[in-house]
């Protein structure tokens, strides 16, 4: 039987890489990026997908030049706002995957935005991480959990995996089943840490910008063709 696909998430990586193979800026390629997402969101809802997970920025890329930082900030603000008819549309709900300390207002506002326009969409649920690191979330779900043992609303004993999954970014939401990273390489980056326990992974040297429907498809068609065992023996 076919592996079933409920949840795909994306390490989108190479953007700057395609950007300097042309000569241009890395945010030029960071806006090619988005062109590609919108064909990831036409082919993960033509394979019938529930849930589309993309990795939009990580904790760690504040470390990079302002210059950077500050043009990925007005990207995200322009296209999460822009975007919202066409999500609508498609049936889209959208949440973010994010820790809103650090974000400035307005990405803050547009967030918000999205998130409300989109909430009664019931195609697919796409989960966008953004000021996301996979660490960090577990930390925090740790931090809430004592606060409520503390409280006395939880005893310790009781605190198992499931504990844990309902504090984390992304209660309710299935572990993904595939992760697809581009450019070549092959680490998850601080990604989805906990959920990533059982998941394929599926890497290709395509830059993200050039990721297209094709290329998602061929993720899938591998994907389908996976043991999937989780510690047993093959049935
Ligand atoms: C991924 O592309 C997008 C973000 C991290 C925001 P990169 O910007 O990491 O592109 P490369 O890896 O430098 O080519
Ligand atoms: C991972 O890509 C983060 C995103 C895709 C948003 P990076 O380019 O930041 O990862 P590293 O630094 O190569 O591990
Ligand atoms: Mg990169």
């Amino acid at each position: 039987m076919e592996n079933d696909l409920r949840h795909v998430a994306v390490i989108m990586d190479g953007n700057g890489r395609w950007a300097a193979k042309r000569g241009l800026e890395r945010i030029e390629g960071h806006y090619k990026g988005v062109e590609a997402v919108r064909e990831l969101i036409v082919s993960a809802l033509d394979e019938k997908v529930e849930y589309l997970t993309i990795y939009a920025f990580s904790k760690e890329n504040w470390g990079r030049d302002k210059k950077e930082v500050d043009g990925l900030m007005e990207l995200f603000c322009k296209t999460i706002s822009l975007e919202v008819p066409s999500l609508v549309e498609k049936g889209v709900r959208v949440r973010f995957l994010c820790d809103r300390n650090g974000l400035s207002e307005s990405v803050k506002q547009s967030l918000d935005y999205c998130v409300e326009k989109t909430a009664d969409c019931d195609k697919m649920t796409m989960l966008v991480a953004l000021n996301y690191s996979g660490r960090a979330e577990i930390a925090e779900a740790v931090r809430n959990i004592a606060a409520a043992a503390l409280r006395g609303e939880i005893n310790p004993n009781d605190i198992d995996e499931k504990v844990v999954a309902d504090n984390l970014l992304t209660a309710s939401v299935p572990d993904p089943d595939l992760i697809i990273r581009t450019s070549g390489e092959e680490r998850l980056s601080n990604f989805l840490l906990w959920q990533a326990a059982y998941s394929e992974f599926y890497f290709t040297d395509t830059l993200w910008p050039d990721f297209d429907g094709d290329s998602f498809r061929a993720a899938v068609a591998e994907f389908k063709k996976r043991k999937r065992r989780f510690g047993k023996t093959n049935q």
